[in-house]
């Protein structure tokens, strides 16, 4: 079982890419998640393979074409699924977000788009969601979607080696993390300023530090995302 991706794109060799490493990629061989990468070009219907077409009205480069985009789609069959296109028109991807897919019930349909876009008529007809992961333009989908699964996977149920890294995260659930500090406990940079770790660090008062912790979170939020603090703080 474990959560299932598939993924619609015209380069299908750009998956699991990053994801066959390190912490997800371990998550993969022991199936904790999964994934199907689709080649849309594999649904033209014409001896040219052909699956963009210009623009009605004009304009510059090409739309990926409804029926070949449906097409791709029907192959996966009946099973339920969360169908995302990754544009950058869509809601910005957020943790909550995150939280939400990793637990999703379904497969998640991951549609990458290239060129100017898809026509919107397949996105109607099927009832896609759009999903952004930031204001700026990437060249196509697919990056944008191996983050997305990234952010997922890693809080499926197995995957972190320390349990206490999700805790940790619910402790300072919606602030910036404070700062990490490790041996040695005074280190002389290349400038030749000596550098301390913080005391209460060293202090072995967990109270202490746990407090520390908190107000370096606030504090940094305040100063960096005051828009991730609620209107209240
Ligand atoms: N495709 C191109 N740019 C994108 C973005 N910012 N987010 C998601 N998909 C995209």
């Amino acid at each position: 079982m474990g959560l299932h991706f598939n993924l619609l794109t015209l380069f299908p060799e750009m998956f699991p890419g990053s994801l066959a490493l390190s912490l997800s990629g371990r998550a993969l061989e022991k199936r904790l998640w999964s994934y199907h990468s689709l080649n849309i070009r594999d649904f033209a219907g014409d001896r040219h393979k052909t699956v963009d077409d210009t623009p009605y009205g004009g304009g510059a480069g090409m739309v990926l074409r409804a029926d070949v985009i449906e097409a791709a789609l029907l192959s996966l069959g009946e099973r339920p699924q969360r169908k995302i296109y990754l544009s950058p028109r869509g809601k910005v991807l957020n943790q909550p977000l995150v939280q939400e897919l990793a637990a999703a019930q379904t497969d998640i349909t991951l549609l990458c788009g290239r060129y100017e876009g898809v026509d919107q008529r397949v996105l109607d007809a099927h009832e896609f969601e759009e999903v952004s992961i930031g204001d700026y333009v990437l060249s196509g989908g697919e990056p944008a979607a191996l983050i997305l699964m990234d952010a997922c996977i890693r809080l499926l149920d197995g995957v972190m080696g320390n349990e206490d890294t999700a805790g940790e995260e619910s402790f300072s659930a919606g602030l910036l993390e404070y700062p990490h500090y490790t041996r040695p406990a005074e280190w002389t940079d290349s400038s030749g300023v000596s550098r301390k770790v913080p005391e209460v660090l060293t202090s072995g008062d967990h109270g202490k530090v746990k407090e520390w912790r908190r107000a370096q979170s606030l504090a940094l939020t305040r100063n960096r995302r005051p828009d991730l603090l609620p209107p209240s703080s």
